[in-house]
């Protein structure tokens, strides 16, 4: 069991990660989405390490981060759609699952026998600082227990982690705070949209000039964060509330004021970046019951609903 390092956002601590990484260790790692669980994508070793700390089911594929679009040539193959969205918003809290090219290099455990790669270019100034020090791929999930909620301050990522990774790097709270909007492509030049995300899919299809559709319907466990219950916190979770019954902790928005408030205010953005923190709040206070008020399905709020729908869905 290796005793998990803090390690500080400068030239010294990144220094330290690179060497684990190098060594086939995993680094805990902020992104303007939430903290990713990284490690060399191009070693089963390494990434078998992820899935051993996490408790993740192998059949779940890693999504590998690269520090420009260039970068990701040697590994996928990127149809018309695909460069428009990397144009548009790379870097950025988006992913797209693209056909891997054969011989690329990369783990087969990252994509768990799929042939297809998810890739994704954060826009953290960090992240981006390692990915480019490390000068290679780094397959990264969520830096959280498999089923629980993401990580979006490196103190969640050591109450969940800690003596099961070699090293976080404290890049304080994520900007964004709810994981990467997901893209599909069709061989028909059709884009699905896979998980939502702060990237919605009005904004996509503004910059396709085509419609995105949702996921295909046979894609079952190929799709992503599809276990559905998924994201929660360790009480139960119901939705839609406008007042706390008998033993419940309310989580507030807007006008509904609850014990702890998404946003007192009624923003959507705030409310992504305080999600997770809240929920690993009340994990922390023991909360057995949580509600929470009604958020808005509008823009990032389609986001906002899909991780709450998910963590008050039965648990598996
Ligand atoms: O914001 C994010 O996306 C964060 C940061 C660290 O980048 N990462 C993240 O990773 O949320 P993770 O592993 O928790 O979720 C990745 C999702 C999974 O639901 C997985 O099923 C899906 O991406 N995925 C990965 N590769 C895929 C593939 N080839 N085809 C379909 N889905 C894939
Ligand atoms: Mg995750």
């Amino acid at each position: 069991m290796p005793q998990t390092r803090l390690l500080p956002p400068d030239d010294e601590g990144l220094a330290d990660a690179v060497a684990i990484l190098r060594a086939g260790g995993r680094v805990a790692l902020p992104t303007e989405t939430v903290y990713g669980l990284g490690a060399d994508a191009r070693s089963d070793a390494a990434v078998a390490g992820i899935f051993a700390a996490k408790d993740r089911p192998a059949f779940n594929p890693l999504i590998v981060h690269l520090p420009d679009l260039d970068a990701a040539e040697a590994f996928v193959e990127l149809p018309a759609p695909a460069r428009a969205l990397a144009g548009a918003f790379w870097p950025g809290p988006m992913t797209l699952v693209l056909p891997l090219k054969p011989g690329a290099g990369i783990a087969p455990l990252v994509t768990a026998g799929l042939p297809t790669l998810a890739l994704r270019v954060p826009a953290h100034p960090l992240a981006r600082r390692l990915l480019r020090a490390f000068g290679g791929p780094i397959a990264a999930p969520s830096a959280n227990p498999s089923g629980r909620v993401s990580a979006t301050e490196a103190r969640h990522v050591m109450a969940g982690l800690s003596g099961r990774i070699e090293a976080v790097i404290d890049g304080g709270a994520c900007g964004v705070g709810l994981e990467s909007t997901i893209f599909g492509f069709d061989a028909d030049g059709g884009v699905r949209l896979l998980r939502p995300g702060a990237i919605t899919a009005e904004a996509a299809a503004a910059v396709l000039g085509a419609p995105v559709l949702p996921p295909a319907p046979e894609a079952g466990i190929t799709a992503p964060g599809q276990l559905l219950s998924h994201y929660a916190p360790s009480g139960s979770v119901r939705l839609n509330a406008t007042a706390a019954r008998e033993g419940e902790v309310l989580l507030g928005f807007g006008p509904v004021k609850g014990d702890l408030s998404l946003s007192e205010t009624g923003d959507l953005t705030e409310a992504a970046a305080r999600l997770f923190g809240l929920f690993h709040e009340l994990d922390r206070r023991g909360a057995a019951r949580i509600a929470v008020a009604p958020i808005p399905d509008e823009g990032l709020g389609h986001a906002i609903n899909d991780r709450l729908r998910r963590a008050a869905a039965p648990r598996g």
